[in-house]
C-alpha cells in the first residue's frame, strides 16, 4: 500500500494529517501545521526515541548516581578568533552543533571562512558547505581574509543527501553549512527555508554530528520577525545558539550566546567589519570613551556585555516640533524602555519633552538591552533638553542604574565592575544608585549643573 513519506503535524496541539490544512483541525489554529518525515515504522518498533517498545518487553535499565557518571574533559577545538572562542565557552566542542544567526551581510559568512580558515591552519581537517553563494564568490571573499581562508576545502551545494554523504565521506572536525534555510531535504515537498525542511535539515545534521565526532555550525537567517531560522525551531535542537548583532552600515558588530550548553550565555564579544574582514574589538570602552563628546546630550555608559564592561556613549538629541505624536527614536536602546525614561523623567523629575522629538542613539551601532541603561539614558535626555552639558571638568560624565517607576535608582549587576571599568579610562565622577543618590533627581541636581556658573558636583555624586 502507497504510504505518503511525510505527514503534517500541528505546531501547536499535535495533531497529525496526511494533508495540509490552512486550519488546524484539531485546535481550529491558523497556519500551525507542519510537513514533517514520517519516522520509518519498523515493525517492534526499534526507532525513534521514546522507542515505542511495549512495557513488557523492555528491560529495566539501572539508574547510577551522578558523581558515577563518567564525564571526559573533552579537549575544545579553538576558531583562535578569541572573542568567538570565548562566547563559545573556550572553542568548539566535537560532536555540537551550534547555531550562528544574525540579519543578512552582518558578517556571518566572514566570521565562519575565517575561523575554518584558522582551524585549518592549526592542522584541523575542515570543510564549508555553501548554499547561499558559488565557489566562486566564496574564494572572492576568502581572498580578502588572507591565506587561511584560501586554504579551507569547499563544497557549493543545497541538496541534504548530498551534504550529508559529503560529509560522512570527508569527516571533517569542523563543517560549517551556509546557511541551514537554503538546503533542501528530498522528502517534505515544502519549500527550502520553512519550518519542516529547516527543522529535518538540522536533525539531519544532527545525527550526523553526534554519530561521528563533527563540530557543525549552522548558518541561519534572522527572519522580519527576529526569530532565528524560523519560528526558532530549532533553539532546543542545537547546543549552543550564537546571535550576531549590529547594523550593516555601522562597523561595530557584537557576538552573544543565547543558548549553551558547554558554557556561559553571559559572554559577547565585539568586532567590526573592514575592509580585510572581521577585527576582533578588545579594548572597545577606551575607543568609546575616546570618541564620547562634551556636549549637551551626551553622556557615557558604564554597561556589561555578558560578564564583560562596556563603556559606551549615549547621546540624546531634543529638539521642538510640530508633529503630533512627537518622533520617538532610539537606536542601541529598546524603544519601550526610551518611552518608560521620559516618562519618569516628565512625571518625577520635571523634565517635559512632550512637544519635541526625542532620539536617543548608542555610539557604534552598539546596542545594550539592560535596564542598568536607564540612568544614562535619562541623564542624556535631561541634558539634551536643557541645554546644559553634563558634569565639569574634561572628562565626560559616566552613569549607570536602572529606573523604578517611582524615580528612584534600582542596583544593577555588577557595581563594582563597571566602576573598575570606568576608573582605568580615567573616568572619576560616575554616577550611579546609592545611599546617596537615592532618587533620579538627586541625580539630576548631581549631573547638570544649574545654569549660570558651573556647580560643582554635588556630594550626590560617588566618586568611583
Ligand atoms: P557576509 O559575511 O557575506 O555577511 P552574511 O553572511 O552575514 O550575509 O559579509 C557582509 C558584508 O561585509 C558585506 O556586505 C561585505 C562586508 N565585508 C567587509 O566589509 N570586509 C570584508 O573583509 C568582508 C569579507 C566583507
Ligand atoms: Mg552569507
Amino acid at each position: 500500500m502507497a504510504r505518503s513519506a511525510t505527514h503534517f503535524v500541528c505546531s501547536g496541539c499535535g495533531h497529525e494529517s496526511i494533508k495540509w490544512h490552512g486550519r488546524c483541525p484539531g485546535c481550529q489554529q491558523w497556519d500551525t501545521l507542519v510537513e514533517e518525515a514520517r519516522p520509518s515504522a519498523a515493525p517492534g518498533g526499534s526507532g525513534g526515541l521514546s522507542g515505542g517498545r511495549s512495557a513488557s518487553g523492555a528491560k529495566p535499565l539501572k539508574p547510577i548516581a551522578l558523581s558515577e557518571v563518567q564525564a571526559p574533559r573533552v579537549p575544545r577545538l579553538r576558531t583562535g578568533i578569541g572573542e568567538l572562542d570565548r562566547v563559545l565557552g573556550g572553542g568548539l566542542v566535537p560532536g555540537s552543533l551550534v547555531l550562528l544567526g544574525g540579519s543578512p551581510g552582518i558578517g556571518k559568512s566572514t566570521i565562519t571562512t575565517g575561523a575554518l580558515g584558522n582551524l585549518a591552519a592549526a592542522g584541523h581537517k575542515v570543510l564549508y558547505v555553501s548554499g547561499e553563494e558559488s565557489a566562486a564568490q566564496v574564494r572572492l571573499r576568502a581572498e580578502r581574509l588572507g591565506a587561511g581562508a584560501l586554504s579551507v576545502p569547499i563544497v557549493a551545494e543545497t541538496d541534504l543527501d548530498s551534504v550529508v554523504a559529503t560529509v560522512e565521506a570527508e569527516r571533517p572536525d569542523v563543517c560549517v553549512v551556509d546557511s541551514v534555510q537554503v538546503m533542501h531535504a528530498n522528502g517534505l515537498t515544502g519549500a527550502p527555508g520553512s519550518v519542516g525542511q529547516v527543522r529535518e535539515v538540522a536533525g539531519a545534521l544532527m545525527r550526523t554530528a553526534k554519530q561521528r565526532g563533527i563540530a557543525i555550525v549552522l548558518v541561519g537567517h534572522v527572519t522580519k520577525e527576529g526569530s532565528l531560522a524560523g519560528p526558532r525551531v530549532l533553539e532546543h535542537l542545537v547546543d549552543c545558539v550564537l546571535s550576531f548583532e549590529g547594523e550593516r552600515e555601522r562597523t561595530y558588530r557584537t557576538l552573544r550566546a543565547l543558548k549553551n550548553r558547554f558554557g556561559s550565555t553571559n559572554e559577547a564579544g565585539v568586532f567590526e567589519m573592514r575592509d580585510e574582514g572581521l577585527v576582533e574589538v578588545e579594548d572597545a570602552s577606551a575607543r568609546f570613551v575616546a570618541e564620547a563628546t562634551r556636549e549637551p546630550g551626551s553622556v557615557v555608559l558604564c554597561a556589561m556585555e555578558g560578564s564583560r564592561p562596556l563603556l559606551v556613549e549615549v547621546q540624546a538629541l531634543v529638539a521642538p516640533t510640530e508633529l503630533v505624536p512627537p518622533r520617538r527614536m532610539a537606536n542601541g536602546v529598546d524603544r519601550n524602555r526610551l518611552a518608560l525614561v521620559l516618562a519618569v523623567l516628565a512625571r518625577h523629575a520635571g523634565v517635559q519633552v512632550g512637544s519635541a522629538d526625542v532620539f536617543v542613539s548608542l555610539a557604534g551601532g552598539v546596542r545594550v538591552d539592560e535596564p542598568g541603561a536607564d540612568l544614562a539614558i535619562a541623564l542624556a535626555v535631561a541634558s539634551a533638553t536643557r541645554g546644559v552639558a553634563l558634569g565639569r571638568g574634561e572628562r565626560p560624565l559616566a552613569a549607570f542604574g536602572e529606573l523604578g517607576l517611582t524615580g528612584e535608582l534600582r542596583h544593577a549587576a555588577h557595581p563594582d565592575r563597571r566602576l573598575a571599568e570606568a576608573r582605568k579610562f580615567g573616568l572619576e565622577g560616575v554616577l550611579h544608585p546609592g545611599d546617596s543618590l537615592p532618587h533620579l533627581r538627586s541625580a539630576l541636581a548631581a549631573g547638570l549643573p544649574a545654569s549660570g556658573p558651573a556647580r560643582a558636583m554635588a556630594g550626590g555624586a560617588r566618586a568611583a
